[in-house]
Order: structure tokens, then sequence, then C-alpha cells
């Protein structure tokens, strides 16, 4: 008879794991991180509903690129502020990284984009599963998984409201 069960000897390894790289502190771990350069980023369009009014916001490298029809590069955040009553109530952030579709099922893939959710603080919200983000993105396979990519081509450098 083997003492322990094996699931027993696998749940600290995965914690270890998870300590040396760092995952610890997360609920839903991934590569999404929240963009250091917020601010550098440029505001392409507004989606206003009620009382929240979401910014877009994106590299000038991305916009460049889907402007000539080229692929939006690697390292690339898109990032919804959703503010409510004129306050930051939460971001929502996109970013694409190489391979980084292979960490997930392919029924689950939104192309090399993952998904996190912060807080106003910028921390996770630790509640959320981005298999949602990802189930209602993908159906915008056809255009980088994005819902306001058609607004990007008009953007002249004056936000869309
Ligand atoms: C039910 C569908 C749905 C879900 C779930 C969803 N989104 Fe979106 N997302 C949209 C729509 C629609 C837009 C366009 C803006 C709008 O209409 O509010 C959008 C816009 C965005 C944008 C701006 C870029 C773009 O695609 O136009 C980001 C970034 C984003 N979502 C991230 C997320 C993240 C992160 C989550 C999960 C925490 C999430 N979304 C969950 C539908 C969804």
């Amino acid at each position: 008879m083997k003492p322990f069960p094996i699931r027993t000897m696998l749940l600290p390894a995965a914690a270890v794991v998870a300590t040396l790289i760092g995952w610890q502190a997360v609920a839903e771990p991934n590569r999404t991180t929240f963009p250091e350069n917020i601010d550098q980023l440029v505001h392409y369009t507004t989606v206003k509903r009620g009382n929240v009014t979401e910014h877009m916001l994106t590299t000038p490298e991305a916009i460049a690129a889907v402007k000539n029809g080229q692929p939006i590069p690697n390292g690339t955040h898109f990032v919804l502020v959703d503010y409510r009553d004129g306050e930051v109530f939460r971001y929502f952030v996109m970013e694409k990284g190489e391979g980084w579709g292979a960490e997930y099922p392919e029924d689950r893939r939104t192309g090399d984009w993952q998904f996190q959710w912060f807080k106003p603080d910028r921390s996770i919200n630790m509640a959320e599963n981005t298999a949602r983000c990802q189930s209602c993105h993908q159906g915008r396979s056809d255009s980088e998984f994005l819902f306001t990519y058609d607004r990007i081509p008009g953007f002249d450098g004056t936000m869309i409201d």
C-alpha cells in the first residue's frame, strides 16, 4: 500500500513552482501585465453606455499595424478603462505575446492574446475567471479578437467620442 496518494505529492510541488515563478499572488495567473506605460498609450476611441464611459487605449505601433493591414505586434497592450461617474471602476487589459495562445486549449484560445481584469489600484481582480473574457472575444477572430478594431483605421489622432 502506498503511504500517500499521488495528489498529496503533486500539490506541494505545484506550490513550489508557483512560488518560484511568482504566481502565488494571483487567482487566475496568466501573462497579462498592467501596462507600465499606460500614460503613453493612445486613447483611440470611447464607448458610452448610461453612467459608464469606456476609454480604449493602445500603442501607436498597434494603431499603425492595423492601418497598414499588418498583424498587431507581440508585446502590445489594449486597455479598456471603465469609468463610472467619472471615477476609474476597473481596467480590462488584453496583451499579446509570442506563443501565448498555446497555453490554452484550442476551444478557449484567442490567438496569442491573454486577458486580465485589474482593479483601480491596478491589482488583479481575484474573483475573475478570464475564460469568460476569451469566450466573448473569440467571436472577433477576424479582427485580432478586438471589438473596436474597425474604429482604428478612422482614427486620425483625434479621439472618436
Ligand atoms: C459578453 C462579452 C464580453 C466579455 C465577457 C468581455 N468583453 Fe471585452 N469587450 C466586449 C465588447 C462588446 C467590447 C467593445 C466595447 C463595448 O462595447 O463596451 C469590448 C472591449 C474590450 C477591450 C478594448 C479592445 C476591444 O476589443 O475593442 C478590452 C481590452 C477588453 N474588452 C478586455 C476584456 C477583458 C479583460 C474581459 C474579461 C475580464 C472582457 N473584455 C470580457 C465584449 C466582452
